[in-house]
């Protein structure tokens, strides 16, 4: 797949294999994302999902393969500097500060996600620009009421809204989310959809869901691991109705 820096991608990985020993966690796995789009990762339970996000944010080397963003390879590069160029995730296990205020824990996120090597968040909480913009972003999110409490004294649900906030802090280009709504109510649920579905579209979006509502209701494109593999990619409406899909994920045939 060629590629230049203005690439109709924000998104791409060729050929990707990842190997824990004896496992193959992923296997010559591509997936291209379209800029803008709402793009789903849909797969049973150790399909490699994590690992592939693991893999295009830096936290896992791969044993083959590259990850492009918009066009430029980041194989090489740390996560911090994944994050300079316009990448940011959620983790499938919750990492706030449990605490410091959801408006302190912004701060933090813009202070580690700008590189600023400030050690102390103190100063940040009294500079009155980062304060603002922190405000500012909890106000687009509809989270301001949340802004002075504590996280511990948080819903859960109102944790994983907040991840999703606190990734956002380093205003990326491309947003990966590993299962924001696991665990979930429904109404929590449909909370981090609309959520999510509030976020400017320029955004790109890239979400690992078991939901299949969910899944459907966010995204445009879908790819489907099973055992490493990519076994479908193609628009949501047609994946739908993939016959291999859903023998091995649906559970239907
Ligand atoms: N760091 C690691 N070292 C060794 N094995 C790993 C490592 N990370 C993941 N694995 C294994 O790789 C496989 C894929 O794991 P991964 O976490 O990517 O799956 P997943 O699709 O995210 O699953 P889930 O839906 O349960 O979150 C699993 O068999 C897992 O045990
Ligand atoms: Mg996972």
């Amino acid at each position: 797949m060629a590629q230049t820096a203005n690439s109709k991608y924000a998104l791409s990985i060729e050929n990707l294999t990842v190997q824990f020993g004896g496992l193959l966690a992923l296997q010559n796995v591509d997936i291209a994302v379209p800029t803008g789009s709402r793009y789903g990762i849909l797969g049973p339970n150790g399909a490699g999902k994590t690992t592939l996000f693991n893999v295009i944010s830096g936290f896992v080397k791969p044993t083959k393969g590259q990850v492009y963003l918009h066009g430029v390879d980041i194989s090489k590069h740390p996560p911090h500097e994944r994050v300079k160029y316009g990448l940011a995730r959620t983790f499938q296990i919750t990492t706030l500060f449990p605490e410091l205020s959801v408006l302190e824990n912004i701060l933090m996120a813009a202070l580690v996600q700008s590189g600023t090597s400030r050690v102390f968040w103190k100063p940040a909480h009294k500079d009155k620009v980062a304060v603002s913009i922190a405000e500012t972003q909890l106000h687009d999110l509809a989270l301001m009421h949340l802004a002075d409490k504590t996280v511990n004294e948080l819903a859960y649900g109102e944790q994983r809204l907040l991840e999703i906030a606190v990734a956002l802090a380093s205003n990326p280009r491309v947003l990966l989310l590993d299962e924001p709504t696991a665990g979930l109510s429904t109404a929590e649920i449909k909370a981090v959809v609309q959520l999510v579905n509030s976020l400017p579209k320029d955004l790109t979006i890239v979400m690992i869901e078991h939901d299949l509502d969910v899944i459907f209701d966010i995204s445009e494109y879908l790819s489907v691991l099973h055992g490493g593999q990519a076994i479908a990619h193609g628009p949501a409406s047609e994946i739908r109705h993939d016959e291999r899909v859903k023998e091995v994920y649906l559970g239907e045939s």
